[in-house]
């Protein structure tokens, strides 16, 4: 066929063709996701993270709790009989970056919120060996000490109001002096007790 001779004697002809047809399939797969409801709107309860909680959640991020735990359970019988129901797409609506994981190390945390009380959860974090004892999670004294000044927290969530989460005047005009003098345990420990919370009893 002279075509098909043509194009696979020219490498540049043929990775543009590559390189179409590979878009197109991932458009194909991506853009419908957009318009289904399913997938842009939130869980019917659920509530943007509290100024706290937000502020647990820059921690988690900044300590790379993330790299060996996921925040996705996936809907196997395995998975839900061991942490409860699958990951749903509306409950990451808000979450900006996500942070489902790709590497367990740990176990998942999707579903963390009351399985522990706050203590556990410190007396864990400062020390994963007093309450596990083949624990290799490592221990993060640090946060016990470090504070938060609340500077950045009102304009975080500002930039979270502008992308869709529904935040109130009132709770961006409150967050400093919400999370101003709190340790980095209270807000780590807030928003991990938060974790699923909305799909509880579901
Ligand atoms: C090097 C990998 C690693 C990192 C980093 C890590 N963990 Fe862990 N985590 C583990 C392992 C392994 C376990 C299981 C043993 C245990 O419970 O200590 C665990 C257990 C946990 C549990 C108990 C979960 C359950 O359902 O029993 C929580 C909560 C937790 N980690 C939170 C965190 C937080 C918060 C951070 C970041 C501040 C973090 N982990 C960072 C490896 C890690």
């Amino acid at each position: 066929m002279k075509a098909h001779d043509y194009i696979e004697r020219r490498v540049g002809v043929l990775s543009v063709l590559i390189l179409l047809v590979i878009s197109f399939g991932g458009l194909a797969e991506i853009v419908p996701l957009f318009h289904m409801q399913k997938t842009t709107t939130p869980v019917e309860g659920m509530t943007p993270w509290t100024a706290l909680e937000l502020e647990g959640r820059d921690i988690y991020i900044r300590e790379g709790c993330h790299v060996c735990h996921t925040q996705m359970v996936r809907p196997f019988r395995a998975e839900t009989e061991r942490y409860g129901h699958y990951s749903v797409a509306g409950e990451s609506v808000w979450e900006r970056p996500f942070l489902w994981g790709s590497k367990r190390t740990g176990p998942d945390l999707a579903r963390l919120a009351g399985k522990y009380s706050d203590d556990w959860h410190r007396v864990h974090l400062y020390n994963p060996r007093d309450v596990v004892p083949e624990s290799n999670m490592p221990a993060f004294p640090w946060l016990f000490q470090q504070t938060l000044d609340g500077r950045d927290t009102a304009r975080k969530m500002q930039l979270m109001q502008s992308m869709g989460v529904p935040y109130t005047d009132e709770q961006i005009a409150s967050a400093r002096q919400d999370v101003r003098g709190r340790t980095e345990i209270d807000a780590l420990v807030a928003y991990l007790q938060g974790l699923g919370r909305v799909m509880q009893d579901r």
